[in-house]
């Protein structure tokens, strides 16, 4: 039996600025972002959204009556969590209007556990082939004003639905995870802003890679050649850029060239938005099939990373009118309006804070499907506009 991703969509935030105007406000050279980083506009996030509004933006896009009524749980993956004992997953499902006979629950392992939740779901739907589940990865990359990581923030949530039979990914069974106690990038619970060793965290992520590539091939006999294309985790699409160098190793065949032609269109969109934790590899493989050249029958590579760290690399075949089963992404991104850096900083600092209480947000001028209305008595309010 096949199971795998039966349908895609992803929703970000409707403003965003243009790291070309960030790094003349920050006296850097443009091209350290646009070429060294590889990131041409950021997702902006205005204090009526957050991963709850964004995820549940992203999966309504994709459910139907028919679809609401075979899920038999809600898995959210994410690192932006919005509360320490309740799940995200739980406000989604409400704001979704899903029967309460749904199982709901969040994962966390960084922007790894968007992977743990496809694998979770392969489970469960092995089990019982007749339901489907919702999977959410939903993330605000915030690293802070005036940091070398601002430049790799974004924000942002891709939704996928876990079947058998599945329209888009039929996933493969062998997978290779991979697993080190690593403090690369990591965020305490009374901080609102991650800290990181960034030039570490790209030498682990790359060391992850070739580990679990490594343990891949030698379990299924299968070479670069055997992959249409390969779809990584992008935190700064240079990222992915390093780590396929680091096994292509300078080659100059059909094979390299395929792979690094593929890589440049996983990372169309992530250049848009920037880093969506557990959401961003998921988005490099929306990208991949839609501007890549990929056809039903062929085999990707998806490579996740979270730090900390866990690496997973596993394979997917293409599946016949895949094309019809994603949402219009460079629609959705060309929709979105720009904001100055000002804009943007004064947005950055609205956000929620940890402590804050009996908080109301403006959400008149967001347009957004559902919002964060603010928070009384410590509770969340969230409105479906
Ligand atoms: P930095 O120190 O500001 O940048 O931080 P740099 O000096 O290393 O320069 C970056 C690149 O720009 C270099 O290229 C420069 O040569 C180039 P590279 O050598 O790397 O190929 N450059 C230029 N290119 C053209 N024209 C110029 C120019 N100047 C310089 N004028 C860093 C960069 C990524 C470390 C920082 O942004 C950061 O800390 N980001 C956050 C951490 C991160 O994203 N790590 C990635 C791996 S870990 C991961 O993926 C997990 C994560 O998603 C979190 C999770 O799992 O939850 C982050």
């Amino acid at each position: 039996m096949k199971i795998g991703i039966d349908k895609m969509a992803f929703a970000s935030t409707d403003q965003y600025i243009d790291l070309t105007e960030l790094a003349e406000k920050r006296g850097v050279d443009p091209n350290k972002y646009t070429i060294g980083i590889g990131q041409d506009r950021q997702a902006v996030v205005p204090p009526t959204q957050d991963i709850v509004t964004l995820g549940a933006r992203a999966a309504q896009k994709l459910l139907t009556p028919e679809i609401a009524r075979q899920l038999s749980t809600v898995i959210v993956a994410t690192e932006s969590g919005i509360d320490n004992s309740k799940a995200s997953a739980i406000y989604i499902k409400h704001l979704l209007g899903l029967d309460d006979y749904v199982r709901t629950v969040e994962l966390k392992e960084a922007c790894y556990s968007g992977t743990a939740a496809v694998q979770f779901a392969r489970g469960l739907v092995t089990l019982n082939p007749q339901e489907s589940v919702l999977m959410i990865a939903a993330d605000i990359a915030r690293y802070g004003l005036n940091t070398p990581g601002e430049v790799t923030q974004g924000a942002g949530a891709v939704a996928m639905l876990i079947s058998a039979n599945p329209h888009v990914l039929a996933i493969e069974p062998t997978s290779v995870a991979y697993s080190r106690d690593v403090m690369d990038f990591w965020r305490p619970l009374y901080a609102t802003e991650a800290l990181v060793d960034g030039k570490y965290s790209t030498n682990v992520y790359i060391d992850f890679f070739k580990n679990t590539l490594a343990r891949y091939q030698q379990r299924t006999g299968r070479r670069l050649a055997d992959f249409a294309g390969i779809a990584f985790h992008l935190p700064f699409t240079k990222m992915g850029k390093k780590a396929l160098e680091a096994v292509l190793q300078g080659r100059n065949d059909e094979v390299a060239n395929r792979l690094r032609a593929q890589l440049t269109a996983s990372q169309t969109y992530s250049r848009q938005v920037g880093n969506l934790y557990t959401g961003s590899l998921y988005l490099s493989l929306m990208s991949l099939l839609q501007n890549g050249q990929v056809t039903p029958g062929d085999r990707l590579g998806l490579f996740s990373y979270g730090s900390g760290a866990e690496g997973e690399f596993y394979s997917g075949i293409v599946q016949p009118g895949f094309a019809n089963y994603l949402s219009d992404v460079a629609h959705d991104l060309a929709g979105r309006r720009q904001v100055t850096v000002a804009e943007y900083e004064q947005l950055f600092n609205g956000q929620l804070g940890m402590r804050e209480d009996d908080v109301q947000f403006d959400t008149q001028a967001d347009g957004a499907p559902f919002v964060l209305a603010g928070q009384k008595d410590h509770q969340r309010i969230y409105q479906r506009q």
